[in-house]
């Protein structure tokens, strides 16, 4: 037997009409604060990447699918801001009239070790805004997402928010983090050794090292005038909105490309074990520039549906009512095809039996196949101008005039 991939799973039909509602409610609510949609490929130049999220990252250090393709090194989407960045200069969308303002909805690729809540591949919605400097923007996608959240009956989260400085300020404060970081490098895990020089910043949030950590100077205490002003914008923002959050001096998130405002929206309910962040997100001014663009700030979010999925309690969606039209010798065969394709002119799922099946056996299969309305239509029914109805989950039987189905079926 021929297994899928480890880490790489299937989206069986039973599992669809919840990945659909999330689909549609991130649509529905995204929409209603001017987000468009955008789709860009899943094979991206090697180079986007590394130049955006960063060389010394996890992702492009080791997580990325990547193969040459006619003399170019390419890879599979880890994450859509960059591709999204790459259309946005490539379409030169920032001079297009209208809001900048993009969603986005698929498949990424990441070589991590699979665990709960952890693929290699998964799925993101996600949303770019380009263009507003904030810090009002910044604060409205974190009460967009809110809305959203609630739309779904998520609950059992937390908002954790961050600054992590500009190109102005953040060099003074690695510096000094480094050293911070060398004087107490004994105590600290192999990886964090080594980031101490190729990605200082990511030190803050080991997962091994919290305690030993607690002494290290924190960005938001080394932010420079504009960059302290714009957090407390935000913040001042997010309390209009009447949105709790948790400052999260060391929340770093593992992309290169953010300034200033970072977020993540936790789950602290247990439902997804050690992988918690449900949505990680931050602003990203200095990107666009340096992958060709002009100066255009950004900001955006990006949320995993796997996750999503683990954090939804409530009952499961309601199955969708599926019809059966059983029929007797070939003048009901012949009516229930009829009945069949009425049936779907008012959106309504349907099968037909099999000509070839006796009576009792298309019940059983009406059955089988979970159908929670059966039609019965024979010669007697014809010759009276009905139908027998049956609802299969009360067993209770009825005959019904013809007309009372579908308005037009008796035509
Ligand atoms: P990220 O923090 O790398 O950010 O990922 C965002 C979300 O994707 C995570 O919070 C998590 O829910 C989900 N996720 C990440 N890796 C996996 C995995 N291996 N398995 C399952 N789910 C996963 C980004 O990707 C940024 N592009 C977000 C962003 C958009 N920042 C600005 N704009």
């Amino acid at each position: 037997m021929i297994k899928a991939i480890k880490g790489m799973k299937d989206i069986l039909p039973e599992e669809i009409p919840q990945w659909r509602r999330i689909e549609q409610a991130a649509r529905d609510v995204f929409e209603s604060y001017l987000y468009r949609e955008i789709r860009t490929p899943v094979l991206e130049p090697t180079e986007l990447f590394s130049r955006s999220i960063g060389n010394a990252t996890d992702i492009v250090e080791k997580e990325m699918y990547t193969f040459e393709d006619s003399h170019q090194s390419v890879s599979m989407r880890p994450e859509n801001t960059a591709g999204v960045v790459r259309a946005l200069i490539e379409a030169r969308l920032y001079e297009a009239r209208g809001p900048q303002r993009y969603y986005y909805v698929g498949p990424m690729f990441r070589r991590e070790r699979p665990q709960k809540g952890r693929f290699r591949q998964f799925h993101q919605i996600g949303i770019e805004a380009f263009g507003d400097p904030g810090p009002y923007v910044d604060a409205e996608i974190i009460q967009m997402t809110c809305r959203f959240f609630r739309e779904l009956g998520i609950h059992g989260y937390e908002v954790r928010v961050n600054s992590l400085g500009c190109h102005t300020c953040r060099p003074a404060y690695v510096e000094k983090l480094k050293m911070a970081i060398y004087l107490i490098e004994g105590s600290l895990c192999e990886d964090c050794r080594r980031r101490r020089e190729t990605n200082p910043l990511r030190v803050l949030d080991c997962k091994n090292c919290q305690e030993q950590l607690s002494g290290l100077p924190l960005i938001t205490e080394n932010l420079c005038l504009p960059c302290l002003e714009h957090f407390d914008g935000f913040r001042a923002h997010l309390q209009q909105f009447s949105i709790p959050y948790v400052l999260a001096p060391r929340l770093v998130r593992g992309l290169d490309y953010y300034t200033r405002t970072a977020f993540e929206f936790a789950s602290v309910s247990g439902a997804l074990g050690s992988q918690n962040s449900l949505l990680g997100g931050g602003r990203y001014d200095g990107l666009v520039k340096n992958l060709g663009g002009p100066e255009v700030v950004g900001i955006g979010f990006a949320l995993g549906i796997e996750r999503l999925i683990l954090a939804l309690t409530g009952p499961p969606a309601e199955p969708t009512p599926v019809a059966y039209v059983a029929h007797l010798e070939m003048e009901g065969f012949r009516k229930a095809v009829e009945l069949a394709e009425k049936l779907r002119d008012q959106g309504v799922a349907v099968a037909v039996a099999n000509p070839l099946k006796q009576l009792k056996a298309q019940f059983k299969e009406a059955d089988r196949i979970g159908a929670t309305t059966v039609y019965v239509i024979g010669p007697d029914e014809i010759r009276d101008g009905v139908v027998k109805v049956k609802d299969m989950t009360t067993g209770e039987q009825r005959v019904v005039p013809e007309n009372d189905i579908v308005p037009s079926f008796s035509e």
